[in-house]
């Protein structure tokens, strides 16, 4: 069966599924996107994510491409035609194409692309053993909470640690505090047992999986702190782990190379990570 994609009104076999050479997402990054998990063929936290793309098209004056409710019907038909019970859909919204030109185009049309990708199950040692991470400056622009599709210093700084055998780079802002990962965002617990993440501002991006944990994690009676860590803080700390939508939560047991407490998952992480896998199968059980 051909994998299709979604190009701008047309469902297309993904090797025609092309965008114009003058399209704005392709000269300026001038796009914003989204990443959604697909498990039991149903959309994970599909409002979240659609609440967060209108948020970044409002910010950058990007007029939507459709309305909410069409939207979800075209992502609901690529997930139908590709068969993808588990996976990833990548939907991409950009100004449009026009002639090249830093000023906003009057006429153009947003372009709208979804695809959607069947996914392994995740290699099940990343959670058994956790992963490392190393740390790097934070070279990013000034607004990283909109989720635009400008990842250039995501990508470097994913394949530096991927070169020196880490899963992530957790990136370090001037002040010696970490930000958040490349493509995840970055936790610790204290050695008192205070669970902390940085304070959704806009220095991060606000994570779905990151916002969908908080609320567990205030289910379940711990104590959190939503501000910045330093490298240090993070290197002292009991336990640290990763969330994103691809790899829900991942235990992070070495920083630059130094184990975190004793190099193995924390019982703490594990046990957010058992959470949130349960609140990811509850919203796509059958009814
Ligand atoms: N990345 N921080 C950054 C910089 C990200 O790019 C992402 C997501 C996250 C985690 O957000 P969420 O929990 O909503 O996935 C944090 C996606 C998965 C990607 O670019 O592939």
């Amino acid at each position: 069966m051909s994998r299709i994609s979604y190009v701008n009104g047309r469902y297309l076999p993904h090797r025609d599924a092309l965008v114009h050479v003058e399209d704005r997402g392709f000269q300026f990054a001038d796009a914003v996107y989204e990443v959604f998990a697909i498990r039991r063929g149903g959309l994970v936290d599909e409002a979240l994510h659609l609440a967060r793309l209108a948020r970044s098209l409002v910010e950058l004056r990007i007029a939507p491409p459709m309305g909410e409710a069409a939207l979800k019907l075209v992502l609901r038909e690529v997930v139908r035609r590709n068969r993808v019970a588990n996976g990833t859909l990548y939907l991409q919204v950009s100004r449009g194409a026009a002639p090249r030109d830093f000023v906003f185009p009057k006429a153009a049309r947003p372009t709208l692309v979804v695809t959607v990708r069947p996914q392994r199950r995740q290699d099940p040692r990343l959670l058994e053993e956790g992963v490392g991470v190393i740390t790097i400056p934070d070279i990013r622009w000034g607004r990283p909470d909109i989720k635009t599709v400008g990842l250039l210093p995501n990508a470097l700084g994913k394949q530096q640690a991927r070169d020196t055998g880490a899963f992530e780079a957790w990136q370090v802002d001037r002040d010696g505090r970490v930000t958040e990962g490349t493509s995840t965002n970055a936790w610790i617990v204290t050695a008192d047992g205070e669970v902390v993440t940085r304070q959704a501002d806009h220095s991060i991006l606000n994570g779905v999986t990151r916002y969908g944990l908080l609320q567990l994690l205030g289910g379940e009676g711990l104590r959190l702190a939503e501000r910045p860590f330093s490298v240090a803080e993070a290197k002292a700390a009991r336990e640290a782990f990763l969330t994103s939508t691809t790899n829900f939560v991942l235990p992070v047991v070495s920083i630059d190379g130094a184990p975190v407490a004793n190099g193995h998952p924390g019982t703490l992480t594990l046990r957010l990570r058992a959470l949130y896998d349960a609140y990811v199968a509850a919203q796509v059980a059958a009814p």
